[in-house]
């Protein structure tokens, strides 16, 4: 080989090891995102934990860990406060009488959140963007005639509640949320939780804002129902979200909390 040809191999050399170097670096940064890609990388974090240790349902598999259904009353007739009475009269309530909810109170309650009321089983009560319906919704039951307390999730098409946690977690919620004394003293909590993926996968970023919308109308029915019912509920949004997730032990985003009794007369 000339002296030329030698001379050049020895410049290249250096050359090739930044490039193995560069190849390299280049292979490790794709393993790390794609590894980002296949675990989530959004509102992920408390979640991938608790699911590693087996705390979280996905919402899909709930079904699976539902331990009893509850058959709801229907909805009987209409009450006599007129919408404007109710809406005039609403207010946030933080005291309750000592008296327990009625499973059929209960039962007005969830229907007003995202009970069925039409087009065969497909519209509900509340708004939702594209009729995509992100809502889900939970009940931590404390006092309710006839109820075991427990954690319940509401499913609209068939108006149950399905216990997925037995036991009374009111003290629990109410931790969660800054010890706001009233969750604890409450007969039961309405959780109001989220699924964004359902609404941003046909409106993107937008999505968020739609989901947040969503929860005001739920929560306006709830208020509204209450006070025709002679109840009283607050909308709480000071809260954990990990804790309160954990608490329901399934993969959602929870958004508000109502916790719901009798109004002090
Ligand atoms: C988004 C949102 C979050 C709220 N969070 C809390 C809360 O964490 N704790 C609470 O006591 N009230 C909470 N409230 C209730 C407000 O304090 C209440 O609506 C406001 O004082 C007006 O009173 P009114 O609802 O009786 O008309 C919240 C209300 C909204 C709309």
């Amino acid at each position: 080989m000339s002296n030329e040809r030698m001379d050049a191999l020895r410049r290249m050399e250096p050359r090739s090891k930044e490039h193995r170097g560069l190849s390299l670096l280049i292979a490790l940064a794709t393993i790390v995102v794609v590894l980002a890609l296949a675990f989530g990388v959004t509102d992920a974090r408390d979640t991938r934990a608790d699911r590693a240790e087996g705390k979280l349902t996905p919402v899909r598999n709930l079904h699976d860990a539902v331990r009893r259904e509850v058959t709801l009353p229907r909805p009987g007739a209409a009450g006599e406060l007129s919408v404007e009475d109710a809406i005039a009269s609403r207010r946030s309530v933080r005291e309750f009488s000592d008296e327990p909810l009625t499973i059929e109170q209960l039962s007005r309650l969830l229907w007003a959140a995202q009970g069925i009321t039409g087009e065969g089983g497909f519209k509900r009560a509340a708004p939702s963007a594209g009729a995509l319906y992100p809502m889900e919704i939970f009940v931590v039951a404390g006092r309710v005639e006839g109820l075991t307390p427990g954690v319940y999730w509401y499913v609209p098409s068939s108006h149950t509640i399905n216990l997925l946690k037995a036991g009374d977690y009111r003290g629990e919620l109410c931790e969660c949320a800054l010890s706001q004394s009233w969750i604890r003293e409450a007969p039961l909590s309405l959780v109001i939780a989220g699924v964004y993926d359902r609404t941003m996968k046909k409106y993107d970023e937008r999505g968020v804002r739609y989901v947040h919308i969503e929860v005001g109308a739920v929560a306006e029915n709830v208020y509204l129902q209450a006070e025709s019912l002679g109840l009283g509920t607050t909308l709480v949004g000071a809260f954990s979200d990990e804790d309160v997730r954990g608490l329901l032990s399934a993969e959602v985003s929870p958004l508000g909390i109502m916790p719901v009794g009798v109004q002090l007369r």
